[in-house]
């Protein structure tokens, strides 16, 4: 049985491999937060990313884990550059080491936000340092000799301990408390189960390079949160639209990075899904 390796598994994004599948081994990491069966890892050290490594010796490497809160990387450069770009680069040195796939999760902030439904072709321009710091992570593999894929996604949900923007309308909503969401930021929300699913089924057909996946849908984080309420038949009136220059946030956004998934989706014989199918889904799991 192939042996895979994922950072980051006590994350949104990392924590939902082992649920998905039992085709593979896998072995996960978490950092600050144990989580039951994954192993301690800290990729800012690199003896012991290559330490691990070495010894597991897995077929694929995902390396999910990442310095994730934008608002912090902005007053931060320095631990940002250590987590984001030098530990992937630590795993990329790793994975030089083993004969194995490399897989990094980046991020639609990578693209300036004036355009939207960005191809893998097309030129980014990070307006946010959490961006810049991902791109560089980005460089790295793709400037390293690995047969490597990087797979962009955006605004990831789903359940998970910590609170995402779902899981947190969720809760506002069913304590009946106002949420002002701005009507014009754009993205492609990703529900975090389908982008763990995408991610190996993408593997299994031995694809490498660039991909964008990601939620199926170009929406406004107003819609988004309307489509929540509906969903989890919460009550929508709760959700007051508002602009992003209302809000007051260390970070500048883009304003519509949602990205085109066509290429993942004539390589994928699973569906990305839009914010309504993914919700849907995401329900079930408390059904
Ligand atoms: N969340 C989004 O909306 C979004 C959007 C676009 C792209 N992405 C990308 O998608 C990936 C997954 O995001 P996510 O939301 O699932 O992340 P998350 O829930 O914020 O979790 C981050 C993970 O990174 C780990 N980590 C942080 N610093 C570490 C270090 N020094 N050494 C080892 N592990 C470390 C954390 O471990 P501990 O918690 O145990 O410390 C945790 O497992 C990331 O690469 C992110 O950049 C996310």
């Amino acid at each position: 049985m192939e042996r895979i390796f994922i950072t980051g598994g006590s994350g949104l994004l990392g924590s939902k491999f082992p649920t998905i599948t039992h085709d593979y081994e896998i072995i996960t990491t978490y950092n600050e937060n144990p989580k039951d069966n994954a192993v301690k890892l800290d990729i800012t050290n690199e003896k012991d990313v290559l330490g691990i490594i070495e010894s597991l010796n897995p077929d694929l490497i995902i390396h999910s884990a990442a310095l994730t809160n934008v608002d912090y990387c902005e007053d931060h450069h320095e631990e940002a550059d250590r987590i984001n770009a030098q530990g992937t680069l630590n795993l990329v040195k790793a994975c030089q080491k083993i004969d194995a796939k490399f897989i990094y999760v980046s991020t639609d902030f990578v693209f300036d936000g004036k355009k939207g439904m960005y191809k893998e072709v097309e030129k980014t321009n990070p307006l946010n340092y959490y961006a810049k710091s991902k791109l560089k992570g980005e460089e790295y593999i793709q400037n390293s000799d690995l047969n490597y894929l990087i797979a962009r996604v955006s605004v990831l949900y789903g359940w998970h301990t910590n609170f995402n923007f779902v899981t947190w309308v969720i809760n506002e909503l069913k304590a009946g408390n106002q949420i002002n969401i701005v009507t014009d930021e754009y993205n492609s929300p990703t529900y975090a189960d389908n982008a763990a699913e995408a991610i190996l089924n993408i593997y299994s057909k031995d694809r490498g390079g660039l991909y964008h996946i990601a939620g199926d849908e170009r929406i406004n984080r107003f819609d988004f949160a309307k489509n929540i309420a509906q969903v989890f038949e919460l009550d929508e009136t709760l959700i007051n639209p508002i602009l992003s220059e209302e809000l007051i946030r260390k970070a500048p956004r883009p304003m519509d990075s949602s990205l085109s998934v066509e290429k993942a989706q004539n390589h994928l014989d699973i569906k990305l899904l839009n914010t309504k199918e993914g919700l849907k889904e995401m329900k079930k799991v408390i059904e």
